[in-house]
């Protein structure tokens, strides 16, 4: 294992992925962000420079940080924003894990503004490694844009009209395919508009291929005449289907596939596609485009994409492990956690909308983290975070309710993958949970990973081991839903937490001096 170290420069800039240029933040100039690749067991040190005029906090999506919670980046969680104009580095050994992870923002919604990236972790334990099981990797990040500063957009949601006269969050301007979206022009006056071409993915025929999709927004993801094969959800390999032809992917979602070029083909093209799935975005105007193209090309010479739509089979999350790991089949603690929409009456008398833990919207005080308030011996404000205690190692379940009979959640859970042993429709009680008949859990080597789609009005019951100590959010990846209050968070071990050790750099964000003027919280 060796060190490896990033020096990153944070900065807003002008671009234009889907052709519409506005104000946007970047890492060393470029969008997507820069990959961060390591092998497992190395540590990675990310010196992260902010020339922005806003706070910044870099999460590494995925990534367990045993041990390091001070380094999992999440304002108001786990550090006090990097003060404009300063520098501030993250240092984590990826110890256990290997696959396809990303990193982003976790400040507001930022990452919505630019602030993302692949990470790639490599390992001889992977049962998928180059020159044996494929000859060659692909990233292909799917993402969503807008064409207003996120911050603008959080402001308007928070107030009684919210944005474009709509409180539920806003469905996309464009969809990216790798940082690159195709904007209808004609629909803006903005004399700035380019019409892009579609982003190419090369390939040479003959070869297979890795495709690591990193998923920021819900689609289908498919490529034409080319079937998945699926190596990997999330960081977990499994031993999955042979030949999907369409993949539905949430937003944090990662997928590993391997897809085989044909011989003899040179020159030919397929479209990639990236369709969004209405059911977890409100209010998609019915004439909106929902499908984000790319082009996979042969090389070899130019020619036009093909246009044969995928059959449709679907991946499930019933899939197994390649490496069996089968979860305690008791558990020490259990808790149920259940998220909805609603509003907040100000002290204006105005309704705000908002979403819910169990009847609390998360209220961000950024510059009081709770792995702070924890290591100091404190206690978190139930009024303030809807939170879990599991002060012992063992198995733990986490009951989710999505209940919002509306749309469709993408959860994730950070500092562990967790085991899906149990989902069904409606929604679970702590007593109903307590009477369930838990042989019909599944035990024998369930799907493992760090983020899942639970359909509307539905539950999903996951099993952690409580071994790492921190404070770890549960939070919808819909970046929106997380700027109104959508986090929860799981406390593993507070007597642990005490002992962690935290860098000085770390503690002195949280300085007086760090803090900007009017902001007092
Ligand atoms: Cu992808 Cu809280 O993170």
């Amino acid at each position: 294992p060796v060190t490896r170290t990033f020096d990153w420069t944070l900065s807003l800039a002008t671009g234009a992925p889907d052709g519409v240029e506005r104000e946007m933040m970047v890492v060393n100039g470029q969008f997507p962000g820069p990959l961060i690749e390591a092998n497992q067991g190395d540590t990675i040190i990310v010196n992260v420079r902010n020339d922005m005029t806003t706070g910044a906090g870099i999460h590494w999506h995925g990534i367990a940080q045993k041990g390091t919670d001070w380094a999992d980046g999440v304002p108001g969680v786990s550090q006090c924003p990097i003060p404009a104009g300063s520098t501030f580095t993250y240092k984590f050994t990826v110890a256990n894990q290997f696959g396809t992870f990303w990193w982003h923002s976790h400040m507001g919604n930022t990452m919505a503004d630019g602030l993302l990236g692949p990470l790639i972790i490599h390992s001889p334990d992977d049962p998928n490694v180059r020159g044996r099981d494929y000859d060659c990797e692909r990233i292909i990040i799917l993402g969503d844009w807008m064409h207003d500063m996120s911050d603008v957009i959080i402001a308007d949601l928070l107030t009684v009209n919210g944005y474009h006269n709509s409180v539920a969050p806003p469905p996309p301007d464009a969809l990216l395919i790798n940082g690159v979206g195709v904007y209808n022009c004609s629909s803006v006056t903005d004399t700035s508009c380019t019409t892009q071409s579609l982003p190419e993915i090369d390939v040479v025929p003959n070869s297979s291929y890795r495709i690591r999709i990193i998923n920021t927004m819900h689609y289908k993801f498919s490529i034409d005449s080319h079937p998945l094969k699926i190596t990997a959800a999330d960081d977990t390999a499994i031993s999955g289907p042979k030949a999907l032809h369409q993949l539905p992917i949430g937003i944090g979602q990662r997928y590993d596939t391997i897809i085989k070029t044909t011989v003899g083909t040179d020159g030919s093209a397929y479209y990639v596609r990236a369709a969004m799935c209405a059911a977890s975005i409100a209010n998609v105007p019915s004439n909106y485009d929902i499908t984000a193209l790319a082009v996979l090309r042969y090389v070899a010479t130019g020619s036009k994409a093909t246009t044969t739509l995928p059959s449709s089979t679907d991946w499930s999350d019933s899939h197994d492990p390649l490496i069996a790991s089968n979860p305690p089949t008791t558990v020490v603690a259990s808790t149920v956690m259940t998220s909805v929409f609603g509003f907040i009456t100000n002290s204006a008398l105005q309704s705000i909308a908002h979403f819910f833990w169990n009847s609390v919207t998360w209220t961000n005080y950024i510059y009081k983290p709770m792995l702070f308030t924890l290591k100091n011996g404190g206690s978190l404000n139930s009024s303030i975070i809807t939170h879990a205690i599991f002060p012992s190692t063992g198995a733990a379940d986490i009951i989710i309710n999505n209940h919002d009979g509306g749309i469709d959640h993408p959860y994730h859970l950070h500092g562990n993958a967790f085991y899906l042993v149990s989902r069904g429709s409606g929604l679970l009680t702590a007593p109903e949970y307590a009477a369930l008949n838990t042989s019909s859990f599944n035990t024998t080597n369930p799907l493992r990973r760090d983020t899942l789609v639970i359909s509307r009005g539905s539950y999903a019951i996951i099993r952690i081991i409580t071994d790492n100590p921190g404070v770890w959010p549960l939070h919808c990846h819909i970046g929106w839903h997380l700027a109104v209050g959508k986090l929860a968070a799981i406390v593993v071990q507070p007597a642990a937490i005490q002992d962690l050790s935290v860098p000085a750099a770390a503690t002195a964000l949280c300085d007086a001096s760090n803090i900007p003027a009017g902001d007092t919280v």
